[in-house]
This record gives structure tokens, sequence and C-alpha cells, in this order.
């Protein structure tokens, strides 16, 4: 789009749309490639199972991501040549050229749209509602198609006991265009991130990305490598801390929140927020235990879960609140 940013106000939710692979890999499944039992996954994390693409038939984060983004121009009746804008988060694209994005475009076909992805781990898809939210706020673009996903299991060592029992594949979609009432949209949000913890969440491509803390360890290149112990820690303090800040800017309280859709990392870590804020239980979404932690596709396939489920209605109040690699952290205060 060319001309002067319009700034026209604020940014509604037309639609969501979201991806699981029909593969699925439970907790007996690991039980018989690792040392390691379904009471300890539950007990520990929450999860059952998670969903994992096949490779062999082609199935990949880009092709569920291009999945998600056709269920929600599916969904919405949106025209794929009013879309102005897609963006991708993710951080396991089999290719850094070209995008996820321009993939998505092209399944859709989008051919007027501008397309990029971003790269925040677990906090992705929320960085990207953000950005969308803010560039339509500027008024240099109308309509937006934003998309979180990652195809975690191909980047996981099923060798590595202490990562692989987390992570499964999903893809998450939302589109969303200028409304003219400003309240609509984000209306607070923060993002932020340090550098000085990316030792404990990388993937390492070559052996020159290898930090010397691993050096002498085995690493498969390739692989996501995880300090799950200080990643805990960091997740614990910071998560509670993203969403109560939020609030406190927002000059809300946890009650006028309808839901908080948070990513789906560990069940304990939601569970531990949850207590701290003293939400009950059905304001808080969870699929961890169908899904396991898909990384960006993690509160987009949450938030169309629960719009399909009909949980999401206009002028709701809804938080998203993630954390993940980087390290990074985000929020959304999202007026519906
Ligand atoms: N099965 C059985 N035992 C195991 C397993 C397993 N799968 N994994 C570890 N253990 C053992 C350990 O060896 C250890 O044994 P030891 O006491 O004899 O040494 C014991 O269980 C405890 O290990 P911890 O690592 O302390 O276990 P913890 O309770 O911390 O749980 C977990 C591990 C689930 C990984 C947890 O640390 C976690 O969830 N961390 C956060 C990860 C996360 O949220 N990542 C999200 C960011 S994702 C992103 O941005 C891409």
């Amino acid at each position: 789009m060319t001309g002067a940013p319009m700034g026209l106000g604020g940014t509604r939710l037309i639609g969501t749309g979201s991806a699981t692979p029909d593969g699925i890999l439970t907790n007996a499944d690991l039980e018989k490639i690792l040392d390691t039992s379904d009471e300890w996954i539950q007990q520990r994390t929450g999860i059952k199972q998670r969903r994992v693409v096949d490779q062999t038939k082609g199935e990949s984060t880009v092709s569920i991501c291009c999945d998600a983004l056709e269920d929600a121009i599916k969904n919405t009746g949106v025209d794929p040549d009013d879309i102005d804008l897609i963006i991708c988060a993710t951080c396991t694209q089999q290719m850094s050229c070209p995008s996820v994005a321009c993939r998505a475009a092209e399944r859709i076909g989008a051919t007027r749209a501008a397309a990029f992805d971003l790269a925040a781990a677990c906090s992705g898809f929320v960085y990207a509602l953000n950005t969308a939210d803010s560039l339509i706020r500027l008024g240099r673009y109308k309509t937006i198609a934003v998309i979180g996903g990652d195809a975690m299991s191909t980047v996981m060592d099923y060798n590595d006991r202490s990562v692989s029992i987390l992570f499964g594949d999903a893809a998450g979609a939302a589109i969303l265009t200028q409304d003219e009432n400003p309240e609509r949209g984000s209306i607070k949000q923060i993002m932020g991130a340090d550098g000085r913890g990316w030792e404990c969440l990388y993937l390492p491509r070559k052996a020159i990305d290898v930090p010397e803390c691993d050096k002498d360890n085995p690493i498969e290149l390739g692989m996501l490598r995880m300090n799950g112990r200080e990643v805990f820690k960091f997740a614990v303090k910071k998560f509670q801390h993203v969403i109560e800040q939020t609030l406190s800017e927002a000059g809300i309280g946890i009650d006028d929140v309808a839901q908080l859709i948070c990513h789906q990392s560990n069940l304990r870590i939601i569970e531990s927020a949850r207590e701290k804020l003293g939400i009950e239980k059905d304001r808080v979404y969870v699929n961890i235990d169908r899904v396991g932690n898909s990384s960006a596709g993690s509160i987009g396939l949450c938030l169309d879960e629960l719009n399909q489920a009909g949980r999401i209605k206009e002028g709701d109040l809804i938080l998203l609140a993630a954390f993940g690699g980087g390290m990074t952290w985000a929020s959304s205060l999202w007026r519906v």
C-alpha cells in the first residue's frame, strides 16, 4: 500500500482458523522408545498426547500453516485479494527462503499481499498479532492475516527424553481488519526479550551455533536443545509478571477478562499462574493434554478452538500471554 497513513482507529478480529496434523504420538508411544512413563509425563507436564506431521506424506510447518490460513479464509469468507499482509510466526521453517508466509500466500491465492515470517519462538503468535494490530492502527494496512505454526516434531531428538516429551505440531491463524472503534483490538500489549537467556533454548543448524556451555555435550544439529529447569524457573516468574503488568497498565482486574489464553507450555506453569491470579478454570483455556506444546502454533490454536466453540463473543476482553526461546515474552489484551 502507498500514501500517508490514515490512523483510523482500532482493529477487528474477523475470524480464526487452525490446523493439526492427523498423526498422534501418545505417552504410551514414547514409553516404547524412551526411558519415561505416562505417569511421569502427565504429572510433570499435563500432556497425554501430541499431534505430529507425517513428513513422508509431505506434511510440514508449511503445510500446517497453509492449512490454518485456508481454514481461516473458509471460516471468514474473506477474499484473499483483500489481504494486504500475511505475517507467519514460526521457528521451524524447513527453508529460511522463501518464507512460510509467502507459501501461505500462494496457497490461498493472495496475489496482492506482502508476506514475511517472524521469529519469537513460542511468543511468536502474540508478537505477530501485536505487530499486525499496530500496523493496522497506523493505517498503513487494512487487512492482515496472522499465522503461528510450528512442526516441532521435525526438530525433536527422540533420544532425548527431557525435551521430546513436551512438543507437538499445530498452527493457528487469525484475520484482522481496520475498525473505526479505537477501543477494539489490542488495547494493551507487552513484548519483551532477554537475549542473555538464549542458551536455555536453541535450535543449532551448524556446529558454529553451539554455545560454549554445550561444547562438550553430545549435540544433535537440527534438533531443539533445552535446559528445562532454567526455562521452567524463568517461565513461572515471567508469565505471572507479564499478565499482572498488562492488567495493571490497562487499569483492569482479572475478573474483567472473559478468557485468559496462555501459551500451552506445561500445565504446571499455566496452573501456577492461574492459582496466583485467583481465576477459575473455565476462564483459562487448556488443550495441552491433547496437543502438547506446539510453540508458535499454541495460542492461535487455542483462540480458534474457543472461537469455534462460541466461547469468544463480540465485546469480550481476552488476554493472550506467552513466553518462549530468546528468551522472549508477550501479552495482548484484546477487545473482540
Ligand atoms: N521421563 C522420566 N524422567 C525424566 C524425564 C522423562 N521424560 N525427563 C527428565 N527426567 C528426570 C530427570 O533426569 C531428573 O532425574 P534426576 O532427579 O534423577 O536427575 C528428574 O526427572 C527431574 O528432572 P527435571 O528436569 O528437574 O524435571 P522437571 O520437573 O523440571 O520437568 C520439564 C522437566 C517438563 C521439561 C520442565 O522443566 C519444563 O516444562 N520446563 C519448561 C519447558 C518449557 O516450557 N519450554 C517452553 C518454551 S518452548 C519454546 O519457546 C520453543
